[in-house]
């Protein structure tokens, strides 16, 4: 691959490989025989280039399993970002696994998946808490957030060091000018992100078409994506998949 200019790095959401495995082997755990194998793909997406590897381990466990997370952080010489909502369950999973990076999110059972920012200014208490406990075992902290300044200022105000954009709203909108609508507001959102000293990456929705539109959106740090990677690798693979993406990420100049 040529050297690329661009300051954006790649963490890859592997939730769907772990999709693909249970939906033939939920009842079979840790089977001689299941596949697909996370761990594997994990190892495919970093050596085609990918920076970190994103895991969700939701309450229902309908993806990733306790096993997984282990696995993932035993591999050393990984960068992973442990994607979680806010449950005591879940965060003393987290506080345990000692992750590089943990994304808080906003989660429900019946979504079926992600389905908007977390409300920070509204659980500022429970998630400061939660906040202290990652950055004791040196955990560095996400908040995922639709793009609105209430949102971004508590972030801050409770100690997060990075934001995650959610930028499904704006993959999700019409070409034209409702996707400019949601492009300007993202944009207006990294640079009061990132006048707050938080870390400015961006996730949910992405792929090579829609990602040129977010060019314009300063300060961007990571991208976190995950279905349109596990979906092109069905297609040409998952080390092209990375390398495809990579090359278009290679354009953005900050
Ligand atoms: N970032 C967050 C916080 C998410 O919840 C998800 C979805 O799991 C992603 C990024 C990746 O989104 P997508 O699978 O649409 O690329």
């Amino acid at each position: 691959m040529t050297p690329s200019q661009s300051p954006l790095r790649l963490g890859v959401n592997i939730d769907h490989v772990a999709t693909l495995r249970q939906a033939r082997y939920a009842r079979m755990p840790g089977a001689h025989h299941e596949e697909p194998s996370v761990i594997e793909a994990a190892r495919q997406v970093l050596a085609a280039g990918a920076h970190s590897i994103t895991a969700h381990l939701r309450e229902d466990r309908r993806h990733i399993q306790d096993r997984d997370i282990a696995m993932l952080r035993a591999e050393s010489g990984w960068l992973l970002n442990f994607e979680m909502g806010n449950t005591p369950g879940i965060v003393a999973i987290a506080v345990a696994t000692r992750a590089d990076f943990a994304c808080l999110v906003p989660e429900h059972r019946e979504e079926v998946t992600t389905e908007g920012g977390l409300a920070v200014a509204e659980h500022r208490k429970a998630l400061a808490e939660t906040v202290r406990r990652l950055q004791d075992v040196g955990t560095k902290v996400s908040m995922f957030v639709d793009p609105e300044p209430a949102h971004l200022k508590a972030s801050a105000e409770i100690g997060a060091e990075m934001v995650e954009l959610h930028t499904g709203t704006y993959a999700n909108a019409a070409s034209g000018p409702e996707r400019e609508t949601e492009a300007r507001r993202l944009a207006e959102a990294a640079v009061l992100a990132h006048g707050l000293g938080l870390q400015v990456n961006a996730g949910h929705g992405i792929t090579t078409a829609n990602l040129p539109g977010l060019f314009g959106v300063p300060h961007l740090t990571e991208l976190n994506i995950g279905h349109h990677l596990v979906s092109r690798a069905v297609t040409i693979g998952l080390g092209e998949a990375v390398m495809e993406m990579l090359g278009v990420m290679a354009a953005y100049r900050g």
